[in-house]
C-alpha cells in the first residue's frame, strides 16, 4: 500500500484529482468505480476545474440507497449528478450507479455486478470510508459480502448520513453496494480519507489486523492501493 499523508483536505482533493486525471489520460477509455460522501466533493471540484476530456470514460458507482428514486435529492445518482457528471464532458448513458428503485433489489445487485464484469472491470475505484471502517456500504460483518448485494445499514452509518436528510427518519434503512470482492477486482484502488475523527480507524484499517469487522482492512491485500490522507501525521 502507498500511503500519501496530505496537511489539508484540498491538498488531499489536489493529490487525488491528479491520479484520476493521470488514468483519464493514460487511457481515454477508463471505466472509473466513484464514491459519494463529503470527502470525495472537492476530488471533484478539482477534476472540474482541470477540464479533462471524459468522452470516453464510464463510471460505475459504489452503492445506492434503496427505495430513492434518481431524481431524489438524496440519492447518490442525483449527488453524481449535480457534483460531477453535469460538469464534465461524460455521456450520461455510460455513468451507472444501482437502481434504487428496482422491485427485486436481488435482481438488480446482480445486473449490475454482470454488468461490471461486462465492462471489463474497473481501471480504478475511488473509495472513502466511513466511520465504522465500512467501504461502500460494506458494513463491518463476520464475513466479507463477495459481491454487489442488498444490506442493511448500521445503526452508526445511519446516525452518521441522517445529518443529510431534512427529516432524518427519511434515511433509507437499505442500499445495494457493490461487495469486497467487487471492489478489490478493481485494477488501481484510491482511498481518499479525511478528519481527525476518523485517524483512528484509519490506523486500524492500515496497519490492523485484516478482519470483516473494519472492512477497509481488506485493502492491504489489494496490488496497487493508494490511501491519500489529511489525518495521519
Ligand atoms: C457513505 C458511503 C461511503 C462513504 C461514506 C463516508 O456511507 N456509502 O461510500 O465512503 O459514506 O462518507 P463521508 O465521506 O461523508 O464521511
Amino acid at each position: 500500500m502507498k500511503i500519501i499523508k496530505t496537511g489539508s483536505y484540498e491538498e488531499m482533493s489536489r493529490v487525488t484529482a491528479d491520479i484520476i486525471l493521470a488514468q483519464v489520460k493514460q487511457k481515454p477509455a477508463s471505466v472509473l468505480g466513484l464514491a459519494t460522501g463529503s470527502t470525495p466533493l472537492g476530488t471533484y471540484k478539482a477534476i472540474i476545474a482541470a477540464k479533462a476530456d471524459f468522452s470516453g470514460i464510464t463510471t460505475v458507482n459504489l452503492d445506492e440507497y434503496y427505495g430513492l428514486k434518481p431524481d431524489d435529492p438524496q440519492s447518490y445518482r442525483y449527488f453524481m449528478d449535480e457534483n460531477f457528471f453535469r460538469h464534465i464532458n461524460i455521456d450520461k448513458a455510460k455513468t451507472h450507479v444501482p437502481d434504487g428503485t428496482a422491485a427485486d433489489p436481488a435482481a438488480e445487485c446482480a445486473r449490475y455486478e454482470a454488468l461490471i464484469q461486462a465492462l471489463g472491470g474497473t481501471d480504478l475505484q475511488l473509495l472513502g470510508m466511513g466511520h465504522n471502517g465500512h467501504i461502500a456500504f460494506n458494513e463491518p460483518a463476520d464475513s466479507f459480502p463477495a459481491k454487489t448485494h442488498h444490506i442493511y445499514l448500521d445503526e452508526q452509518t445511519i446516525k452518521a448520513n441522517a445529518r443529510f436528510f431534512a427529516n432524518p427518519n427519511d434515511m433509507p434503512k437499505s442500499a445495494l453496494s457493490m461487495g469486497i470482492k467487487t471492489i478489490m477486482g478493481a485494477r488501481k484502488i484510491l482511498l481518499a480519507v479525511s478528519g481527525a475523527d476518523k485517524a483512528e480507524i484509519l490506523k486500524t484499517a492500515l496497519y490492523g489486523a485484516i478482519t470483516p469487522k473494519v472492512p477497509a482492512s481488506v485493502l492491504q491485500l489489494h496490488h496497487d492501493c493508494t490511501v491519500v490522507t489529511d489525518c495521519l501525521d
